[in-house]
């Protein structure tokens, strides 16, 4: 049986990657306040996520999460969120034209800002401070007050959150999204790449489809979809302090949602099936993600299925790969495998970031773009022989035109690096990246649908 679930019971559990606060009381006074803090979300949006998610689930949606490794109080701008929310719809574009699929949009957003960390300190000439842990805990700058945990932040990230949810929120049904826009999507430093001409000469099919769909009379009054879209947000839920105090019971349903996010998952660092992680998002209702690295094993992974996901509830639980390229083709196979022969029900996704970080030779963290691409096209290749669907993918990207991973048609080069590495923590795929991954994506999503019967060839 299992034990009895509370907002609070994970602190009984052993807890990892969190920050020593020099003033408990301090931290417990802006618990407090937090909890008096309007919900971000709603528990009925969280509830549509997960029936987006179950359809996903049946291979008959698809999954897009991405966005910046760390959101940064210094990066808050609203054309920042602008770009990154155009992106996303620019991929999504991509992906339903291609593979005919509706694509559930899950942005890294409004709230992804702690960061696990793989040393408690860092060490810079001989000086050791502890390890920067996100903008809600303390500072990037490398001085003793930089790097001390201050609650204040949380105040800080909640507001930058609340904030960036409302423009998203106006974004995604104030006209922004509605698809007689498409062309104006594009950003002014990708229009003239290869990817950049492939998605104008893909608008003007679809702006000459809705002038015939018009011409018919499904005009945008009779079909409301046509104007705009379903954006949800997500984060991992690492502090757990302010994830508890954002914890609310839904009036509708009587169950407690975690009220920060419609999505929250769990960090490869922190899914120990006995620590304070997995204990806290068992019991709340919103959908799940779920981070497998190398070192997931099928009885882990059997564990944490029956704890995060006991009625085996479709859209509940989303399993985000992260093993690099290299590894996909042994890993993967045996996973699937379990899952399938308990009959649980997941929603498999593909992280081809985080298994895939290396240093440049000037020992700048980064990414290539083809092992990026690889670790895609591996996993898509396993679905395809497991017959199982490739259900998604998770990203870290930004709509700015950063140099952060190598390669991609503009071939960023390990001197480029150093031009606009703005990240704060993992290095992102800039607009132009993102973008020409969609387009390869397409293409395996429509090979799937293909070989499934589900799309005529010549469609
Ligand atoms: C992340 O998604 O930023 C992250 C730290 O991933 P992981 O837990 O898979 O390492
Ligand atoms: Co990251």
């Amino acid at each position: 049986m299992p034990q009895p679930w509370s907002p609070s019971s994970w602190r009984s559990k052993p807890v990892s990657q969190m920050p020593e606060y020099p003033d408990a009381a301090a931290l417990a006074q802006v618990e407090t306040r937090l909890k008096s803090h309007p919900p971000l979300v709603f528990a009925g949006e969280a509830r549509n996520l997960t029936a987006a998610l179950a359809r996903v689930c049946e291979g008959k949606a698809f999954l897009l999460q991405g966005g910046d490794c760390a959101e940064s109080f210094a990066e808050f701008h609203p054309d920042n969120i602008r770009d990154t929310f155009r992106v996303l719809l620019q991929m999504a574009i991509v992906l339903t034209f291609g593979a005919a699929l509706p694509i559930v949009k899950l942005g890294r957003i409004a709230g992804q800002f702690a960061k696990p960390r793989s040393e408690e300190t860092e060490t810079r000439e001989g000086i050791t401070l502890p390890s920067y842990r996100g903008d809600n805990i303390n500072g990037i700058e490398f001085t003793e007050e930089g790097r001390t945990p201050d609650p204040n932040r949380l105040m800080q990230g909640y507001a930058q959150s609340a904030a960036t949810l409302n423009l998203l929120r106006a974004f995604a049904s104030g006209g922004y999204a509605d698809l007689h826009n498409v062309h104006r999507w594009t950003l002014g430093f990708i229009a003239g790449s290869p990817a950049g001409k492939r998605y104008k000469a893909l608008a003007e099919r679809i702006s000459e489809t809705l002038d015939f769909m018009e011409a018919c009379g499904l005009t945008p009054e009779a079909i409301p979809q046509l104007r705009g879209t379903s954006f949800y947000t997500s984060h991992e839920a690492l502090f757990l302090n302010y994830e508890q105090a954002l914890t609310r019971i839904d009036s509708t349903s009587g169950e407690w949602y975690d009220t920060s996010a419609h999505f929250l998952w769990i960090g490869d660092r922190t899914r120990d099936p006995d620590g304070a992680h997995v204990e806290f998002c068992r019991g709340v209702k919103n959908p799940l993600g779920l981070k497998c690295g190398p070192s997931m094993t099928e009885q882990h992974l059997l564990k944490l299925l029956v704890t995060l996901n006991p009625e085996n509830k479709p859209g509940r639980l989303t399993l985000i790969c992260r093993f690099g390229a290299d590894a996909v083709a042994e890993k993967l196979p045996r996973l699937i495998r379990a899952v399938r022969r308990e009959g649980a029900n997941v929603v498999w996704s593909c992280d081809p970031m985080h298994g895939n970080t290396i240093k440049s030779q000037v020992g700048i963290k980064t990414r290539s773009f083809d092992r990026i691409l690889e670790e895609v096209k591996a996993f898509f290749d396993v679905h395809r022989a497991e017959g199982t669907h490739a259900g998604g993918v998770h990203f870290e990207m930004t709509g700015q035109n950063v140099t952060e991973c190598l390669g991609g048609a503009q071939a960023i080069s390990e001197e480029d690096l150093a031009h606009r590495y703005h990240t704060h923590c993992d290095p992102r795929l800039n607009a132009s990246q993102a973008l020409e991954l969609a387009f390869l994506m397409a293409e395996s999503l429509r090979a799937e649908r293909m070989k499934d019967g589900k799309l005529a060839a010549n469609a």
